[in-house]
């Protein structure tokens, strides 16, 4: 993490390569679109499940003190009065007296309306929930609301959870679900929609080691990112200021990177407190605390929280990946994407049309395809074939030739150095296995070569 101001890619390069190539589409687009609103296409939807499932590996499954929830979006009124939603999630709204558009005050620099430069009202708090009606009555009474954060679900869940795991302080509970928010400025693509996706840790802990357990969660998430390949220049951490804070927060870092409209959050690391389970306890007139079976001692546990944005994590990722080189009188588009992430692992490419070659490598595809999600494609010439995976940030090609029917031989081409080296059918998966590691493993055959590709 440095001062300095590292190169920025255009985010209308990224959202057009994302339309372009079936990452992400506006929603509703045959009807005009809908605001803010996204659907991420078959690049899009492995790219996500690849980055939820890399929070999940490392937050959970490799974890012994966390565990995993899945709540339900539509919770009990009362919960977001208890959390403090329904009195304080709002922000300042201000409408154009002339245009009538809104506007959140607080990003704006002038007292007149950006757009036509009229007069604005005073500002007035809206609040963010999405409100609905539960049941077939539209009345005051049955009023719900869409969860604004998957917190809430885990912080109602705390008994539920210490008393079917047995789990010991100190423990976390994590979750990845969907969040709503009306927000009234939305934009920078899937940076800010009113739907999103988190993923969510909240994890509990005895007051007065509160403090080292942000320290660690702060640094344990930073370091998520950068072992997914992004680059430590792009990222930084940013204290919350006392005036900043959350009404629930001791202490807040922002995680910020360096989109390309600028640095700005990435995943927020809270420390809640006590606030939480406090209040759930104090409205729902349960008790809510925690025995220390060794000290004898009752108390309600703190909760250290690292939010992070599941659309933000796969924009932050997609830029961090976009890169441009000159070749011949082209540019080459690659998204240099970390294996672990990267949507498609391999792409199967036979070189030739005829019965054979193509035989073996449809075997070929369906052998590895058990194994990751691997692409097919024999349509147009190799070069161009490579740069289509380039563009999506395929890490290896396998390319399967006329030789290959004789030594039992492919051969495996790298999206980032372009090298291609020869192996034997027979070590293709452990290859691939290891290179998709990040381990710099080169298993050559007896007589193998290595050679860079025609420019
Ligand atoms: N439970 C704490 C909480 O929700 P937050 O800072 O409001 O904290 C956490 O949100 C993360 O959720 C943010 O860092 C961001 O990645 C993501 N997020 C929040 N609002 C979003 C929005 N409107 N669109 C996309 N992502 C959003």
């Amino acid at each position: 993490m440095t001062g300095e101001t590292p190169k920025r890619v255009d985010m209308e390069k990224i959202v057009s390569l994302c339309r372009r190539r079936g990452f992400i589409f506006p929603s509703s687009e045959i009807y005009g679109g809908l605001s803010s609103c996204w659907d991420y296409g078959p690049l899009g939807v492995e790219l996500k499940r690849n980055i939820k499932e890399a929070w999940w590996q490392a937050e959970v499954q490799q974890r012994d003190d966390v565990v995993g929830l899945d709540t339900s979006i539509l919770m009990h009124p009362r919960v977001w009065e208890a959390s403090g939603h329904i009195k304080g999630f709002a922000d300042p709204l201000v409408e154009c007296k002339r245009c009538h558009l809104r506007w959140r005050a607080d990003d704006l620099n002038s007292d007149k309306c950006p757009t036509c430069g009229g007069e604005l009202t005073e500002p007035r708090q809206f609040n963010l929930m999405f409100k609905t009606f539960m049941g077939p009555v539209e009345e005051k009474a049955s009023t719900i609301y869409l969860r604004p954060e998957t917190a809430q679900g885990m912080f109602v869940n705390f008994q539920n959870v210490t008393n079917t795991t047995r789990k010991k302080l100190p423990f976390g509970i994590a979750q990845i679900g969907k969040s709503f928010r009306n927000e009234i400025t939305t934009g920078n693509f899937v940076f800010r929609s009113r739907e999103f996706e988190q993923m969510e840790i909240e994890f509990f802990v005895k007051p007065g080691t509160d403090e080292e357990w942000f320290n660690y969660w702060t640094e344990e998430r930073l370091n998520w990112y950068v072992k997914l390949g992004i680059k430590k220049e792009n990222l930084k951490l940013r204290p919350h200021t006392r005036d900043e804070l959350a009404h629930y927060a001791r202490a807040c870092y922002d995680i910020d990177y360096l989109f390309p409209m600028g640095w700005a959050e990435l995943e927020g690391i809270a420390n809640r407190g006590d606030f939480d389970l406090v209040q759930h306890a104090s409205l729902s007139g349960k008790t809510i605390d925690y025995f220390d079976d060794e000290t004898k001692e009752r108390f309600v546990p703190y909760i250290i929280e690292p939010s992070a944005g599941v659309d933000r994590s796969l924009l932050a990722f997609l830029c961090d990946a976009y890169d441009e080189e000159p070749d011949k009188e082209e540019i080459r588009v690659v998204l240099r994407f970390h294996p672990g992430i990267a949507p498609i692992k391999v792409a199967v490419l036979p070189l030739s049309r005829k019965e054979q070659p193509v035989a073996l490598a449809r075997e070929i595809y369906a052998d590895l395809r058990q194994q990751w999600s691997v692409t097919y494609d024999i349509a147009q010439s190799i070069g161009r074939r490579y740069r289509r995976q380039d563009e999506i940030g395929t890490p290896f090609c396998v390319t399967v030739d006329f030789q290959s029917l004789e030594d039992n031989q492919v051969t495996i081409r790298e999206r980032d150095t372009m090298n291609q080296i020869r192996v034997p059918i027979s070590e293709l998966k452990t290859t691939l296995q290891a290179k998709l590691k990040g381990e710099e493993l080169f298993v050559l055959p007896p007589g193998g070569k290595i050679w860079k590709e025609e420019r």
